[in-house]
């Protein structure tokens, strides 16, 4: 007979895909620590077939001021697991308002009038789109669902419970190898108005993160308590709350959306140019606020940054490999585009190989400096200072039309 041999074991150690999605997952979500455990969570149990047979993988619900990454942790998931985000199915419920509208989703009984015509949304093939050799799993959100209708209600509770769904024509889809993900933003403008009444973006002494933190959850989790029923409530394997996102927050956001217009911009075919932007507080007071979070950052960026940058492009102001400085001017409120350095030579992977044109330090330019390489880590990378040094013979560049644009 063997020995038994006694031996501890540590059940906090992570499988190492489960440490590289962690990872990957922090590198596109900033703060939110409880949504990102969450999902790190589940992930792991269904990567160890731990997970509940007849029901959903998981069913969440995200709470939480707009703009502070509900949808944003499901879709950046969806990435990471998937390599699409738009391989979630996403159910907007405003938009089931209706009983009737319920046949967009599981199409209608055959006979009805447009059976054939209706495509249901969630279907058996929509759900293992998302599947690939290694990992056969689904992401089902509905977004926004206190504004469901009480049929879509009613579709909800059985799927949450039984992982089954009814289509119109009879068919089942199996949710067993799905997470079910919920986002609303119940209590989200009490939220906002706890900070605006005070609590504000510096912790004070007097009211410490802690207290603040527990308020906001409590608040949140009030508002869902008084308009869902506990039957629905207790469908949830677990209720995440997130918090408005901090100045310093926002700032982390906003370089990870730059970085991803970077990654765009070198993923062009004929624009493989690097750009810098100082005029970072300019896109932050446009694109993000206390009640709105990062709601319209994207917008901003787009706005600001991209259309101008797509005019420099069409009109060849920019060429490949050149060095675009973005400044804010101001005196106009606007940002301004310079030409840094021409001709750089960019990888492939947007890594910058050779300078053909100046090559200065004097402002801390120098080869070698480029933020936006990797994308990822251009968040880690210091801002430059607002005025530019002397020594590169600079280039203003017209990317606005006459209107300001
Ligand atoms: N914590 C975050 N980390 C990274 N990006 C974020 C975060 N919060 C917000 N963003 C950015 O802001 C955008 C809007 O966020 P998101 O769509 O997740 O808001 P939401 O919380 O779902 O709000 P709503 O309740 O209005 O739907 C995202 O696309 C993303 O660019
Ligand atoms: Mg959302």
């Amino acid at each position: 007979m063997r020995a038994a041999v006694r031996q501890q074991l540590d059940p906090s150690i992570r499988s190492n895909d489960t440490r590289e999605f962690q990872q990957a997952l922090r590198a596109k979500i900033v703060g939110q620590e409880e949504g990102v455990q969450a999902l790190v969570d589940l992930y792991q149990v269904f990567c160890a077939g731990l997970n509940s047979p007849g029901r959903p993988v998981g069913n969440l619900l995200f709470l939480g001021p707009t703009g502070s990454g509900k949808t944003r942790i499901v879709e950046a998931a969806a990435e990471i697991l998937f390599s699409d985000p738009r391989l979630v199915i996403k159910v907007d419920c405003a938009e089931f308002q209706h009983s009737h509208e319920i046949a967009k989703l599981i199409g209608s009984p055959p006979g009805y009038l447009g059976h054939r015509e209706t495509h249901p949304l969630i279907t058996q093939e929509a759900l293992t789109a998302s599947h690939t050799d290694k990992l056969k799993l689904s992401f089902l959100l509905f977004d926004e669902i206190e504004k469901a209708s009480d049929a879509l209600w009613q579709l909800l509770l059985g799927m949450l419970d039984k992982a089954t769904l009814t289509l119109g024509d009879n068919r089942r889809v199996d949710l067993s190898q799905t997470v079910i993900f919920m986002t609303s933003n119940l209590g989200g403008a009490d939220i906002s108005d706890l900070f605006a009444g005070g609590y504000g973006f510096v912790k004070s002494a007097d009211k410490p993160q802690n207290d603040i933190d527990e308020k906001v959850e409590r608040t949140a989790v009030e508002a869902a308590r008084r308009k869902f029923s506990p039957e629905f409530m207790n469908r949830l394997d677990k209720l995440v709350v997130f918090h408005p996102l901090k100045r310093a927050e926002l700032e982390a956001v906003l370089d990870i959306e730059l970085g991803l217009v970077q990654k765009r911009v070198l993923d062009t075919a004929t624009g493989k140019f690097l750009f810098r932007v100082t005029g970072r507080e300019f896109l932050l007071r446009e694109g993000t606020d206390q009640r709105y979070g990062a709601r319209h950052l994207k917008r901003a960026i787009e706005r600001h940054l991209v259309y101008p940058l797509a005019n420099l492009l069409a009109t060849q102001q920019v060429r490949m490999g050149d060095v675009v400085r973005v400044d804010w001017d101001g005196q106009h409120d606007h940002l301004t585009f310079v030409r840094e350095r021409e001709g750089a030579l960019v990888a492939p992977d947007g890594t910058e190989t050779e300078s053909t044109a100046v090559t200065e330090t004097a402002d801390g330019l120098g080869k070698g400096t480029p933020q936006e390489a990797v994308p990822e880590e251009a968040a880690n990378l210091p801002a430059l200072p607002p005025s530019p040094g002397p020594a590169v013979a600079r280039q203003p560049l017209q990317g606005r039309k006459k209107d300001g644009r």
